[in-house]
């Protein structure tokens, strides 16, 4: 990894315009259900980001977990790399209604430098806890931080600025502190690794060995990027979810790290805790305060009460599994 920025060359972008409120009136959540399935057809016919801005007055929306914009009036911009047919493209979302034979439809390219400066802009060094350090890879770091973690989100989601990843940090920064002796070091799987900063932050602490997963390839590449880029590739293993979960004997680890929306989380609850060691922690983040009821239920079969920590509307729950040894 270098100080200069990634992905040098233009992205091709498409642009539609939608009104929302005239085709979903019904509710925010149906008008949310629409934007996904648009989204959800635009990663299929190739897209690699979407972002939906609001066609009045253009700001940008971040694409937050839990956040769905509620416009009347979208405009939606997915990302193509260069060298995607766009014809192709095209072709795929015609065919699935994304787009309408009467439709227009922007088509433009994009200077990298253009999309990179939305992360670059927010993205300075940061700290976390007591000794965790987080600065963006253009940063030389400062020889006084204790640990630091140089960060390249490329196009995943993770740099720290957002509530739920911080809570995370914060987490694994008390975490290490009261860790186990050299000799015992802990295993950790991050689940729903992004930008691969948990991951990294974990090996970067101590951990002994640590398994990134995402059902996103760009996010795999970018952990595997930022592990590299911070020294730590040989004890960090990027794979996909399947790979994981579905891996007889299931890995048992000492912490597993999850930082996706309530309903993933409640959906994966039996599977999640499955890959916790008894006396292992997990901890869940990207929880809305008023989604943590649900979330709780969900993972009531583990002892005791959760860690509860929030920052703004935002909350983490960190759950041990049964007795046994308590990393905090
Ligand atoms: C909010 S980001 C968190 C990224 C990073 N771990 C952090 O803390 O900043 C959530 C990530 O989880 C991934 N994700 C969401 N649902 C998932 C699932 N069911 N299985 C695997 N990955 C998932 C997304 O692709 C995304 O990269």
């Amino acid at each position: 990894m270098t100080d200069t920025p990634p992905h040098t060359t233009p992205w091709q972008t498409l642009r539609l315009t939608r009104k929302l409120a005239a085709e979903a009136r019904e509710s925010d959540a149906s008008q949310a259900a629409m934007l996904e399935w648009m989204e959800a057809e635009l990663f299929d016919a190739g897209a690699l980001a979407v972002t939906v801005l609001d066609a009045e007055d253009h700001p940008l929306n971040e694409p937050l977990p839990g956040e769905q914009p509620l416009w009347p009036h979208v405009i939606v911009e997915a990302l193509f790399a260069a060298d995607q047919s766009m014809d192709q493209a095209l072709i795929a979302l015609h065919h699935a209604g994304v787009i309408r034979a009467d439709e227009h439809i922007e088509l433009d390219t994009l200077a990298d430098q253009v999309w990179t400066r939305a992360w670059m802009d927010d993205f300075k060094p940061m700290v976390f806890g007591e000794r965790l350090w987080v600065c963006p890879t253009h940063t030389p770091p400062d020889p006084d931080w204790p640990v630091v973690v140089q960060l390249d989100p490329g196009l995943a989601f993770g740099t720290g600025t957002h509530p739920t990843t911080a809570l995370c940090l914060r987490w694994l920064d008390q975490w290490a502190l009261h860790a186990s002796p050299a000799s015992d070091r802990p295993t950790v799987i991050d689940f729903g690794c992004g930008s691969g900063i948990l991951a990294v932050a974990a090996a970067k602490l101590g951990a002994q060995r640590v398994w990134a997963t995402d059902h996103d390839d760009q996010a795999l590449r970018a952990t595997q990027d930022n592990a590299e880029a911070n020294g730590v590739a040989a004890s960090i293993e990027t794979l996909r979810p399947d790979a994981l979960i579905g891996h007889t004997p299931i890995p048992k680890v000492d912490v597993v790290l999850a930082n996706i929306l309530a309903q993933p989380l409640i959906e994966l609850a039996p599977r999640l805790i499955d890959l916790v060691k008894p006396g292992g922690q997990l901890v869940l983040s990207g929880i809305l305060t008023t989604q943590t009821a649900a979330v709780k239920a969900a993972y009531a079969s583990l002892d005791g009460h959760p860690q509860e920590t929030a920052d703004g509307d935002w909350v983490c729950l960190a759950f041990a599994h049964q007795t046994g040894c308590h990393y905090n």
